[in-house]
């Protein structure tokens, strides 16, 4: 039970290894990571009793940046047949659990066995309730299982509410077919990830304002409208004429990294695909300076050392917000629909 397993896109293994060693070595859990490339996963394999538990402890799920999904478990073989039988006799020495996902990697490989996991879920779920493992509760662990082939998977413990949303985190949105792009999707799962679904209709709602920093074609204008508010939409490139008709968007051809609203604003989104420093700088200049409440804003990632660039980036904001002397919370994740980039989102505190 003393090996953390974490999920994550494939290619960003090595940023979740120096990731968890960081929050490890700040806490002392003695271990070590390791990763084969294009995994999608790392693993950090405790040295001291009980390190992973208190690693899970200390550490919320939603700050880790590139970590989609971790579990404090152990991997083991499964035999050809009867593989229930000998699940069960490793979790003997579990604790009842809330609820089971299986989970399979972001990888071919792991596509290949969703479709074992989805038979095999119905007779395993049958035999946890028999055998007293399974008390569908909330409050009790999640049993994660995550499944490298049909004979290898991890045994793995975390707390619902301290681990992902989804299973795999990997979020189930359909694609709006009015939206202008793809990349909607993008804002959507922003606002799942980082704002409570119950919070919803106070945080966004038909009462606010946004901006939308390099808004063309439209697909992140359309997330802010979806919600019934007033959007300015900065780029030099057309917006959708869907949008355009709701008489909610007003389009300007200004550079988002110079433009000011005359009025602060609830919101301010960008996607520009820029320098991740200068994106980052926009970003404190207008959570900074009361230009808007909160804000979603894309940062690219660098070629190498991606990890330590972003946390950075993030440092200097938090620096910069200290030095002004104002409150804000402050989250970046690398999301299931970024590819060489995180995610950031801000949010001012109090008045
Ligand atoms: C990735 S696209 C945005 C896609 C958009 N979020 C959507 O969902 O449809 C980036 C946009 O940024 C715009 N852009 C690039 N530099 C800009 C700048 N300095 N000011 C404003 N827009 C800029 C580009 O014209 C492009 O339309």
């Amino acid at each position: 039970m003393n090996t953390l397993l974490l999920h994550c896109r494939p290619g960003f293994e090595n940023e979740v290894c120096s990731e968890i060693s960081e929050h490890a070595a700040n806490l002392q859990v003695a271990g070590y990571a390791k990763a084969k490339a294009s995994s999608a996963c790392a693993e950090f394999v405790c040295t001291e009793e009980g390190g992973a538990e208190r690693l899970m402890q200390a550490v919320r799920f939603k700050s880790l940046i590139f970590p989609r999904q971790w579990a404090r478990g152990v991997f083991i073989v499964l035999p050809e047949t009867d593989r229930i039988s000998v699940l069960l006799e490793h979790l003997q020495d579990f604790p009842v659990c809330g609820s089971v996902w299986l989970e399979v990697l972001d990888t071919n490989e792991g596509k290949e066995l969703s479709n074992f996991c989805k038979k095999f879920e119905v007779p395993l779920r049958k035999a946890l309730g028999k055998a007293g493992k399974l008390v569908e509760q909330s409050g009790k662990p999640r049993l994660l299982l995550t499944f490298k082939s049909g004979r290898e998977v991890f045994v793995g413990l975390a707390e619902a509410n301290n681990s992902a949303i989804w299973p795999m985190g990997i979020p189930r949105l359909k694609f709006p077919r009015e939206a202008p792009s793809r990349s909607t999707l993008k804002l959507e799962e922003a606002w799942h990830t980082f704002i409570p679904r119950e919070e919803w209709d106070e945080r966004l709602n038909g009462d606010m304002t946004g901006v939308d920093l390099g808004a063309a074609p439209g697909g992140w204008t359309y997330q802010l409208v979806k919600r019934g508010m007033l959007v300015t939409a900065i780029d030099n490139g057309p917006m959708a004429q869907s949008l355009m008709d709701t008489g909610l968007v007003q389009h300007l051809m200004a550079d988002g990294f110079t433009y000011k609203p005359r009025q602060p604003v609830d919101w301010m989104v960008c996607d520009i695909v820029e320098k991740p420093a200068r994106n980052a700088a926009l970003l404190e200049t207008w959570i900074g300076e009361g230009l808007c409440r909160e804000a979603v804003v894309n940062l690219k990632l660098p070629m190498k050392q991606r990890y330590a660039e972003v946390r950075k980036l993030l440092d200097r904001m938090e620096a910069g917000f200290a030095e002004r002397r104002i409150k804000v919370s402050i989250a970046c994740k690398q999301l299931y629909h970024d590819r060489e980039e995180v995610t950031c989102h801000l949010r001012r505190l109090g008045k």
